[in-house]
């Protein structure tokens, strides 16, 4: 008997040091059989008065050496198995996996010169703003000192909303200027921009919507000179800084006076003479001190401040400095057209 006990206790030792844990049930099973309430060595320790009195001290370390032993075994593979199971198993993390490449979108090019618009002008302190497409009349007309029946509202055909002779989607974004001056005092230096539409025939140089910049800047003795200055910033950071640009006398009915600004582009090929019709010089936005109506309309004090303000379109631009000949292609959401502009901020 007691070479019995002292040999079962040996083998069971055998069993621990070789019992190989490597899952949640393996380990359960240890338990049962080792730590748990109901385990073997536990029922060993009745079998003390079976042992000869001059080998009870013996039989005494031996067995608690045995339950050590388990007990410690259990600790140890229970905190490797979480430790790999809180990184592998439970995440499906297999290291043996092929690597595959996921694709990334990439920014739609018509957002990707809008945004180095918006870094030129944040630069200089402009903040952006950006309002509703759905307007009112009074937001995209009648505030811009453009009243109904004014003929300049044949300037932009209009998408008036259905059952509905307010509302309408706003045809350009000189409406926000409306928005803030109505709600923000001055100085105000805003940057705006946003979609805006127009009931055209679509082709491949217009369509019914398109991307606008508007800028705003309203502070007291605000001339002509700063907004010059301003759009010649603008032109050189954008198109490099030997551009040259020229104001064009215009009109628009929400600035007095109003200018259309070019930038020199050359005639070195026979593109640059169909882009800029021959003439070397490219349009790229309408501009000019804020009307003295505009500011009333606004609750703005004209005797107080004055301002300039310009509007150009993003379409445009964006076919310039890619090269892109037909307008529609940027509506088309064409993935092989769009991929092309992966990696650009
Ligand atoms: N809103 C005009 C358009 O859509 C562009 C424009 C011209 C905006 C002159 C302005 C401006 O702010 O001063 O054609």
């Amino acid at each position: 008997m007691n070479q019995d006990i002292f040999q079962t206790m040996a083998s069971l030792s055998e069993e621990i040091k070789g019992t190989v844990i490597t899952s949640a049930e393996q380990l359960e099973a240890f338990r049962i059989r080792f730590v748990g309430s109901k385990n073997i060595i536990k029922g060993l320790f009745g079998e003390i008065k079976n042992v000869p009195n001059e080998r009870k001290k013996e039989f005494g370390l031996v067995l608690n050496a045995l339950k050590e032993e388990a007990e410690s075994k259990f600790e140890q593979d229970k905190d490797q198995l979480e430790s790999t199971s809180d990184n592998t198993q439970n995440h499906g993390l297999d290291l043996t996996a092929p690597v595959y490449y996921d694709s990334i979108g990439s920014r739609h090019p018509v957002s990707i010169v809008m945004n180095r618009i918006i870094r030129i002008f944040e630069r200089i302190g402009f903040t952006v703003a950006e309002e509703r497409e759905i307007e009112t009349d009074w937001y995209n007309f009648t505030a811009m000192n453009t009243p109904e029946d004014h003929p300049a509202r044949d300037m932009q055909d209009t998408f008036y909303l259905k059952d509905s002779t307010a509302d309408l989607l706003r045809t350009h974004t000189s409406s926000v200027q409306a928005r803030i001056m109505t709600t923000q005092k001055p100085p105000i230096r805003i940057i705006a921009p946003g979609r805006v539409y127009r009931n055209e025939t679509i082709s491949s140089r217009s369509h019914c919507q398109f991307h606008q910049v508007e800028g705003l800047y309203i502070d007291k003795k605000v001339s002509f000179a700063d907004m010059k200055q301003t759009l010649l910033y603008f032109a050189r950071e954008m198109y490099g800084p030997q551009t040259e640009i020229r104001l064009r006398p215009s009109y628009f009915p929400f600035t007095e006076p109003s200018a259309e600004m070019d930038v020199y582009w050359g005639l070195k090929n026979e593109d640059d003479y169909r882009i800029t019709k021959g003439t070397g010089w490219l349009e790229i936005l309408g501009c000019g001190m804020v009307d003295p109506n505009v500011l009333s309309n606004c609750g703005i004090d004209p005797e107080e401040y004055t301002g300039f303000a310009f509007g150009m379109g993003i379409e445009r631009q964006a076919m310039l400095q890619y090269k892109v000949t037909d307008i529609r292609q940027f509506f088309e959401n064409d993935i092989r057209f769009l991929k092309q502009f992966s990696g650009a901020l």
